[in-house]
């Protein structure tokens, strides 16, 4: 076994010709959040999607419980026990929630164990008891947010990848979402990679944190001290305030 529950040794990715991401070395630990931010169009996401296998892998290799997988398929990194939550598309608006979250389990077959999963998550998430039969479209943002990551839960998994979770969300309900994911972390053990523009809010709750620009990682240390690091200054006088105001205006 290893130490981390995820590893990507000298990673490089892209998509076809493009390249993204340079020789990336990439490590989180069992039962911690790990925090990635950086301005947008870094390759937050593209390293996600790699650990995923949805992107182009050049060379190095991506490591899950020590064993590699750089070449598994999607759907077999999601068995082993990968959850991903991608930034959009990660529900079914035309089905109801109690559907997406049938759907979320539809590959599992002992009944026993999806209900208590189902119990898990109505614990979680007290609130979506209330919407099991409404469109999962209709639900505000920050409850979509709550079915998606619930969906990820229903599976088991054994760390969960979350691609900015508070995108698109009033600011008031940024702060619930990121200690809920805390929350979750803690009473379950389940470490969690969060992907993350509202830096500061992320660090907050982190553990270990890392600072991704062009490709690569400047930073990597405690999420506490990057909150303090001349880095994240600098990137607040970039790319975020840009997409703070696009917040606003929604
Ligand atoms: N499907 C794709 N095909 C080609 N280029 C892409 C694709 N997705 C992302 N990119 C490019 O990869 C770079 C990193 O994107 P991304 O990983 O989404 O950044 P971030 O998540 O940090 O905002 C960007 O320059 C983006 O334009
Ligand atoms: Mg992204």
């Amino acid at each position: 076994m290893s130490e981390y529950i995820l590893e990507t040794k000298g990673l490089n990715v892209g998509y076809g010709p493009i390249h993204v991401i340079y020789d990336l070395d990439f490590k989180a630990k069992d039962g911690e959040v790990t925090i990635i931010v950086g301005p947008n169009g870094v390759g937050k996401t593209t390293l996600l999607k790699a650990i995923m296998g949805l992107a182009t892998v050049y060379s190095g290799e991506v490591y899950f419980e020590g064993e590699e997988i750089t070449r598994d398929k999607p759907f077999e990194r999601t068995v082993k026990g990968i959850g991903y939550m991608p930034q959009t598309g990660n529900i079914f608006s035309r089905l109801s929630v109690e559907d997406n979250l049938r759907m979320a389990a539809y590959t599992m077959k002992d009944k026993d164990f999806i209900a208590e999963k189902r119990e898990m998550v109505m614990n979680l998430f007290p609130v979506l008891k209330d919407f099991l039969p409404r469109a999962a479209g209709t639900l505000s943002g920050g409850e979509r947010q709550m079915l998606a990551e619930s969906m990820v839960l229903m599976r088991d998994p054994k760390v969960m990848l979350v691609d900015e979770p508070t995108a698109g969300l009033m600011p008031k309900l940024v702060t619930d979402v990121l200690k809920k994911l805390r929350e979750m972390a803690e009473t379950t053990g389940l470490p969690i990679v969060i992907v993350e523009q509202r830096a500061r809010r992320a660090l907050e709750l982190g553990d270990h944190a890392y600072m991704m620009r062009g490709g690569t990682f400047t930073y990597e240390g405690s999420a506490t001290e990057l909150l303090n690091h001349p880095q994240l200054t600098e990137m607040y006088l970039g790319a975020v305030e840009v997409h703070d105001l696009k917040t606003v205006r929604e």
